[in-house]
């Protein structure tokens, strides 16, 4: 008898518990409508929505290799397993053509779908909960405005249990805080625009900053540098690799043209980001630009003697610094049969693009200015020297060849040596050696950006990088 009270104990704290948990997993279907006729919707209302569309790159990842735009079915490879996107087109069977703004602006800020059921953080939730009403409103009009396409969205490739979309409950309490964003009153409004649409709608922490085991993005390390597609997407903080530092002019123009002179060229998973963007107000990308320079912040002055030096041993004109003595002649710290090695393939299949003084884009960069050679890892130059940089359709661009089949893993990583040894001030990559074999044998699911169109168009083939 003297066990019954906390018999009794037990059973209230796992009812409670069981009632909690449901509380959190289960939430409510918002009823379906017919869908809203087009004509319903304000011109502007729909044009503003496709601005926005663009900044949110919904379009990459709603749209598969050579499907209808925004019908889904894109595979999106997580390290948990393939998650498909959906059909976000306004068909009332296989699309949102039943779902109200209200459905719309909750999948948005809480990551559920009409019927209530948990949505994957694929779905870049974390960061598009801090939109505003008003632009899910936008997006809403103009997403129910496109052209309906039937198209059913895959099954998920997703092991037990994570095939059970209520575990997404759980995650969402360790690391989603919905809620539109809250500007901060110490700062302008350039500053507050640009850090709604950075944190928000364009998600750049998405592949910038970098994730922890479940795939949440690391709240301390906020653009620190993450990995996107087999891709390393650089750091944006105090800690951006690149050698010239990074001011809102610059960013500007790269993020508006995908190519800066003293940047380079915006590739793999950036390069959609960037011809987006392209489309975007320039109002908006100015505050884009400015809050992304506020996140480098001011460059020490090590750090702006470092992009003078750059400046001068690349022999090129850069507004805003003058070159300082040039130390060119930095001894390679690297063995000396495998620095002559990467220095003749260099001489031999490199320097006539890359140091000829044609102006990029159509020559290559000046590799004392690449943010490649000088990022943590290795990563991005063995993409680049592997699938070269392809012509962009219809467009006038930077075009190098790949040279996947001309490099033997070997070769590659004494190229990468000698470039590292020669091109930056950074110390020596560690390990070289296995990103590339990982690279070559496309363990590092490695996108091409071959098969990106460039433009507008949505990215065919490539598996937009996420965690989840
Ligand atoms: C990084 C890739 C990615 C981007 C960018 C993205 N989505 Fe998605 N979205 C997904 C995935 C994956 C799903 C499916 C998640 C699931 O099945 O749990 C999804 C689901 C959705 C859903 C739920 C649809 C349904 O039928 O359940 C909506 C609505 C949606 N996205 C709208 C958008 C909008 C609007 C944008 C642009 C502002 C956008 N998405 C950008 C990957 C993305
Ligand atoms: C889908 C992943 C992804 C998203 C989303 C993304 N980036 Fe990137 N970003 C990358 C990758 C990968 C690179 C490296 C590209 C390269 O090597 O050319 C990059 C490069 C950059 C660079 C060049 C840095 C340097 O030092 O050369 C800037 C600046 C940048 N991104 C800003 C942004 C901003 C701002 C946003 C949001 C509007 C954004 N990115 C969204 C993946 C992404
Ligand atoms: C036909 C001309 C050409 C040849 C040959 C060539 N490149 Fe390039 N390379 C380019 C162009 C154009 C770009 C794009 C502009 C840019 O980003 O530098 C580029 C980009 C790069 C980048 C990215 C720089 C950055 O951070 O933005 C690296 C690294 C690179 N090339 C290395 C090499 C190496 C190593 C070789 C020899 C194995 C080589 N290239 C051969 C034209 C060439």
């Amino acid at each position: 008898m003297r066990a019954r009270p906390v018999t009794t104990a037990v059973a209230v704290i796992i009812l409670g518990i069981a009632i909690a948990a449901f509380a959190v997993i289960w939430r409510p279907a918002i009823d379906p409508i017919e869908r809203p006729a087009p004509e319903s919707f304000d011109k502007g209302l729909v044009a503003r929505g496709a601005e926005l569309a663009a900044i949110g790159n919904c379009s990459v990842c709603h749209t598969a290799p050579s499907g209808k735009p925004f019908a889904g079915g894109l595979a999106l490879p997580t390290p948990f397993g393939t998650i498909y996107s959906t059909n976000i087109t306004p068909d009332p069977d296989t699309g949102i053509g039943r779902w109200s703004e209200a459905a719309f602006i909750r999948a948005m800020r809480e990551g559920l779908d009409r019927e209530g059921r948990h949505l994957y953080p694929a779905f870049p939730y974390d960061h598009f909960t801090r939109v505003t009403d008003e632009d899910n409103r936008a997006l809403y009009a103009f997403l129910m405005t496109r052209e309906p396409a039937t198209t059913e969205t895959p099954q998920n490739d997703l092991p037990f249990p994570l095939n059970i979309r209520a575990m997404v409950a759980g995650w969402k309490l360790l690391y989603l805080r919905p809620g539109p964003f809250e500007p901060d009153a110490t700062k302008d409004a350039a500053w507050n625009r640009g850090a709604y649409l950075v944190e928000g709608l364009g998600h750049c922490g998405a592949c910038h900053t970098p994730r922890n085991v479940l795939g949440a993005e690391k709240g301390g390390d906020a653009y620190a540098g993450g990995e996107a597609e087999g891709w390393h997407a650089y750091a944006l903080n105090a800690n951006s690799p690149a050698p010239v530092p990074w001011d809102v002019e610059a960013l500007h123009a790269y993020l508006r043209q995908g190519w800066h002179p003293l940047h380079g060229v915006a590739r793999g998973p950036m390069a959609p980001v960037t011809a987006n963007l392209a489309s975007v107000p320039d109002a908006d990308l100015e505050a884009i630009a400015t809050y992304v320079a506020s996140l480098m912040g001011e460059p020490a002055p090590e750090r702006r003697q470092r992009g003078e030096k750059a400046v001068a041993a690349a022999h090129v004109e850069a507004p805003g610094l003058k070159p300082a003595s040039a130390d060119s002649q930095a001894v390679p710290r690297l063995d000396k049969a495998s620095a002559d090695q990467g220095a003749m393939i260099y001489a031999a299949a490199c320097a006539s693009c890359h140091e000829g003084g044609r102006a990029p884009p159509f020559g290559g960069l000046n590799l004392h200015l690449s943010s490649a050679v000088n990022a943590s890892t290795p990563d991005n130059v063995i993409n680049v020297v592997l699938q070269g940089v392809p012509a962009r359709g219809g467009e006038r661009g930077a075009i190098m060849p790949a040279f996947n089949g001309a490099m033997t893993d070997g070769q590659l990583s004494a190229l990468l040596g000698y470039l590292r040894a020669t091109f930056s001030d950074q110390p020596a990559w560690a390990d070289v050696a296995s990103h590339v074999s990982e690279a070559r044998s496309g363990a590092r699911a490695v996108s091409s950006y071959a098969t990106h169109t460039g433009g507008s168009a949505p990215a065919s083939g490539a598996q937009r990088g996420s965690t989840w």
